[in-house]
């Protein structure tokens, strides 16, 4: 990697905070590539083989008034380069150089107020001394004395280093989180960080990306076959159609059809990529065989676990028919590479085994081309506007592997997926009426197992409930629910009764995740 998209890059050193991704789309929306590495696997040696223009520390859920917390490699401050401190981060720069911290008898959470107290580099052209910014504080330790060679320049009433900096060294820490949305003058605080004070340009841009991904494509695949699993969804179809400019005819896209997709979905998909991408696409009629083996199955893991087997088998199928395939494309994305920090050193507990076509290759003895696989969600969308994917594809929320499967607690009823499509696309008309469609990450209707009585006109009814569901988030990890009106839900819930037989009861689910998932199996 040692062309200009990648030439300026910043390291990103993770403690564990739980916004440690945030930092990193800053950093890129600055225009410079990043990466996220785990704190205890950064040592002398990958630093400089990563080569970073600057280095910055994550916060995190530990406390360095603790023994044996995490630590940054000592290394990392004597290799001259730009390090930003964010709070964890900010705390161990200071334990790290010789300063103290304690635990604070007055915990800050939430919005604050900063004073600036002096000016600095990565104030400038933001904050000027005198002023006072809103920021976004998480911490419980707090900053007693200033290594040497550092001085204060912000300030709040319980945090008197709420923002300090080294300049000859170039060392900057703050105590706020900028990465969070909640602080508001923080995105431009780390492109000062990125640009002022470590130098890099603004060469990461997703025209720069797909020109380079594309030799990269030509250069892994050569002469060989693609097979790629369309879902309609907007990481395959950015992946589909990238793969298509590198290389054409090589590639065979597979659409399955497994009968669990929403209201004319199928018929979208293959029009926009067949007839309108000249694309060659095989759209694989399958929803016999998915629901006939999904039939009678109620236990969620399960069902995932037949629907994952059976997209195995018609890839097999398909890369078998157009004369053997020598690779496969997946749409993984940053997110899902990112080595996570684990404090308890134990396995993950798995929540559900997300329909990911990983074990493919394995089976299939085929190499994996993952062209998103530095990319953040957002980027991808970026990418995909780029690669002139209209934008009613490029803004669709995210739409799970297994489909409607997963939106039908318990078993599955094949008359009943009707009901559901029919509430769902009314759900989605009403939203996109309202212009509410772009605000909300993901939303959809969930068929529930289970009937109430109602009264319609003067009859006794006894139909299923349905529940709606809207939330935002920023990468699907946690979610807050979208505060709809009682307006727009009561015209929702009006038209779907109204016009969907076997649904006399709508409700809005109001969990946020955690405690929820987004999905409701
Ligand atoms: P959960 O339900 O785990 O969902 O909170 C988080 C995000 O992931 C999507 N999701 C999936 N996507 N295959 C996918 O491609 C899956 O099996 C799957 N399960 C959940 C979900 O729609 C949400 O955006």
């Amino acid at each position: 990697m040692t062309n200009e998209l990648h030439a300026d890059r910043i390291l990103i050193v993770d403690f564990g905070s739980q916004v440690t991704q945030l930092i990193a789309r800053r950093v890129r929306e600055s225009g410079v590539y990043c990466e996220i590495h785990p704190f205890n696997a950064v040592t002398s040696e990958t630093l400089k083989a990563f080569d970073p223009k600057g280095i910055i520390l994550s916060g995190g859920p530990a406390s360095v008034t603790e023994a044996e917390t995490p630590r940054a490699p000592d290394a990392l401050f004597q290799m001259g380069l730009p390090v930003f401190g964010i709070c964890y981060g900010e705390q161990t720069m200071v334990a790290q150089m010789g300063g103290a911290v304690t635990v604070s008898d007055h915990r800050e959470f939430g919005r604050a107020q900063v004073d600036v107290i002096a000016d600095c580099m990565l104030f400038a052209g933001v904050w000027a001394a005198g002023e006072q910014h809103q920021v976004w504080m998480s911490h419980g330790d707090r900053i007693d004395r200033l290594p040497n060679g550092f001085r204060a320049v912000a300030k709040t009433d319980s945090a008197p280093y709420a923002a300090i900096a080294n300049d000859a060294k170039q060392f900057y820490a703050v105590q706020f989180h900028p990465e969070v949305v909640h602080t508001p003058d923080g995105a431009k605080l780390i492109s000062n960080f990125t640009h002022r004070i470590c130098g890099c340009g603004g060469d990461w841009t997703m025209a720069a990306f797909k020109q380079e991904a594309i030799e990269k494509i030509r250069d892994q695949v050569g002469t060989g076959r693609v097979i790629c699993g369309l879902s309609g969804g907007v990481d395959s179809s950015v992946v589909a159609v990238l793969l298509h400019e590198a290389i054409g005819e090589q590639l065979t896209c597979v659409f399955v059809d497994h009968g669990l997709m929403r209201l004319n979905e199928a018929d979208e998909v293959v029009t926009l990529f067949r007839d309108h991408y000249n694309i060659p696409l095989v759209h694989k009629k399958a929803s016999d065989v998915f629901l006939s083996r999904l039939a009678g199955v109620g236990d969620p893991e399960e069902k995932r676990k037949i629907i994952g087997g059976l997209f195995i088998d018609v890839f097999e199928a398909e890369a078998k028919r157009v004369g053997g395939a020598d690779f496969l494309a997946q749409g993984t994305l940053y997110p899902d590479v990112i080595e996570s920090v684990s404090f308890t050193g134990g396995p993950s507990v798995t929540i559900k085994s997300h329909h990911n076509v990983g074990g493919l290759p394995a089976r299939m003895n085929m190499q994996l081309v993952e062209p998103l696989r530095e990319l953040f969600k957002d980027e991808v969308r970026d990418l995909g506007r780029e690669l002139g994917l209209p934008d009613s594809f490029v803004g669709r929320h995210p739409f799970p592997g297994p489909g409607l499967a997963i939106r039908m607690p318990g078993n599955i009823v094949p008359e009943n997926l009707d009901i559901l499509r029919k509430a769902d696309a009314i759900y989605l008309d009403e939203i996109r009426k309202s212009g509410l469609y772009d605000e909300i990450w993901q939303a959809f209707a969930v068929l529930l197992p289970v009937q109430t009585v109602g009264v319609m006109g003067d009859a006794r009814t006894y139909d299923y409930v349905c529940a709606l569901r809207a939330v935002n988030s920023t990468d699907g990890m946690t979610a807050e629910v979208y505060p709809f009106s009682p307006e727009f839900l009561g015209r929702t819930t009006s038209r779907i009764i109204n016009e969907v037989q076997g649904i006399n009861r709508v409700v809005y689910d109001y969990t946020s995740k955690p405690p929820g998932t987004i999905e409701w199996e």
